[in-house]
C-alpha cells in the first residue's frame, strides 16, 4: 500500500475530515523522518488501534540549537514513504518549513519546570520547539491518539504535561524503546556513528542494565547509582558525558533516595553525535 503524500495543512485536513465522515478514528505518529524499526513499532500500534494512520515527517528547525545538526539531519523521504507503506500507513504529512512556520510566526509553547533539566539544560529552547510543533500537529490532525517512544523520556513527559495543561483532547500512547539485538536503542542519529563509536555506544545500555541490577540488589542511594553510571560512561573510549541522572520520573528532579517511579537517564556524545537512553524503574516504597 502506498500512503498518500500530503504537503499542505489544507489537504491534510480534507483527508482527515473525509476519514471522520467514514467513522474512522485518527492516529498520529509525529516523526522527523529517517525512520527505523522504532518508528515502525509506533506505526504498527497506531494501525492496530486507529482507523486512519497519519505519520508526520518534518525536521523541525525550532527544536535545533544554532550549533546542532539541523543541516545534516538525515532526510530520506522516498525511503521513509516505503517504510510507511509497509506498515500500512494511510497518510504521510511532509510539509515544507514555510507551511509550518509561515512568515510572521511568533507563538511558542513552553512547559515550565520540566524543560530546562536533563537534555533541556544543554539544549536550551529544544523542548519549546518540540512542544510548539507537536501542538501544531495536534491542531492540524486532531488525532484521538498520538504515539511517541519512551526512548525520548523527557519529551514524552513534557508532552504529557502540555496535553494535560492545555486540555488537548488526545490520548498519549508512549511505546517501549526498540533496541538492536545487542541493546543499543534505535535512533536516527545512530547512522552518524563509525564502527568504533557504534561499539562503544553500547555502554549506555550496559550502564543502565548495571544500575538496574544494583537497584534490584537493594541499593537505594541515588548518589551511588549516579556516580557509578557516570564512572562507567567516562571510562568508555570516545564518550563525552553530558549527563547521567537519577530523577523522579514525574518531576524530573534529582532524588536523594530511590523510591517510587525512578528515571535513570543518560546523554553521551561520541564525536558530534549525541545519544540518549533511559530506563524506568519502579522502586518499592
Ligand atoms: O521525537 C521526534 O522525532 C521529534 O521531537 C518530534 C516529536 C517529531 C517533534 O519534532
Amino acid at each position: 500500500m502506498t500512503p498518500t503524500l500530503v504537503r499542505t495543512i489544507a489537504e491534510l485536513r480534507r483527508l482527515v475530515a473525509a476519514a471522520r465522515v467514514r467513522g474512522a478514528s485518527i492516529g498520529l505518529v509525529p516523526t522527523m523522518g529517517a525512520l527505523h524499526r522504532g518508528h515502525a513499532a509506533l506505526m504498527r500500534r497506531a494501525r492496530e488501534e486507529t482507523g486512519l494512520v497519519v505519520v508526520s515527517i518534518f525536521v523541525n528547525p525550532t527544536q535545533f540549537g544554532p550549533h546542532e545538526d539541523l543541516a545534516r539531519y538525515p532526510r530520506m523521504l522516498e525511503q521513509d514513504c516505503e517504510l510507511c507503506g509497509r506498515e500500512r500507513v494511510d497518510v504521510v504529512f511532509a510539509p515544507p518549513v514555510e507551511e509550518m512556520y509561515p512568515a510572521g510566526f511568533r507563538t511558542f509553547v513552553e512547559v515550565e519546570g520540566l524543560q530546562n533539566v536533563l537534555c533541556g539544560a544543554s539544549r536550551p529552547g529544544h523542548f519549546r520547539g518540540v512542544c510548539t510543533v507537536v501542538l501544531k500537529l495536534f491542531n492540524q490532525v486532531q488525532p484521538e491518539r498520538a504515539y511517541f517512544g519512551q526512548k525520548d523520556a523527557q519529551q514524552a513527559r513534557i508532552l504529557q504535561q502540555m496535553v494535560r495543561d492545555l486540555d488537548v483532547p488526545v490520548e498519549m500512547c508512549i511505546c517501549p524503546t526498540v533496541r538492536e539485538p545487542d541493546g543499543l536503542a534505535l535512533s536516527s542519529r545512530n547512522q552518524y556513528l563509525d564502527a568504533g563509536q557504534r561499539q562503544h555506544a553500547l555502554s549506555l545500555y550496559q550502564t543502565l542494565q548495571h544500575a538496574q541490577h544494583q537497584i534490584a540488589g537493594g541499593e537505594r542511594s541515588a548518589a551511588v547509582i549516579r556516580q557509578r553510571m557516570e564512572e562507567r560512561l567516562v571510562a568508555t573510549p570516545g564518550a563525552v558525558v553530558d549527563y547521567a541522572a537519577v530523577v523522579d520520573a514525574d518531576s524530573l528532579q534529582p532524588l536523594a533516595s530511590l523510591r517510587g517511579r525512578v528515571l535513570l537517564a543518560l546523554a553521551v556524545k561520541f564525536g558530534a553525535t549525541r545519544l540518549i537512553d533511559n530506563a524506568l524503574v519502579d522502586v518499592p516504597e
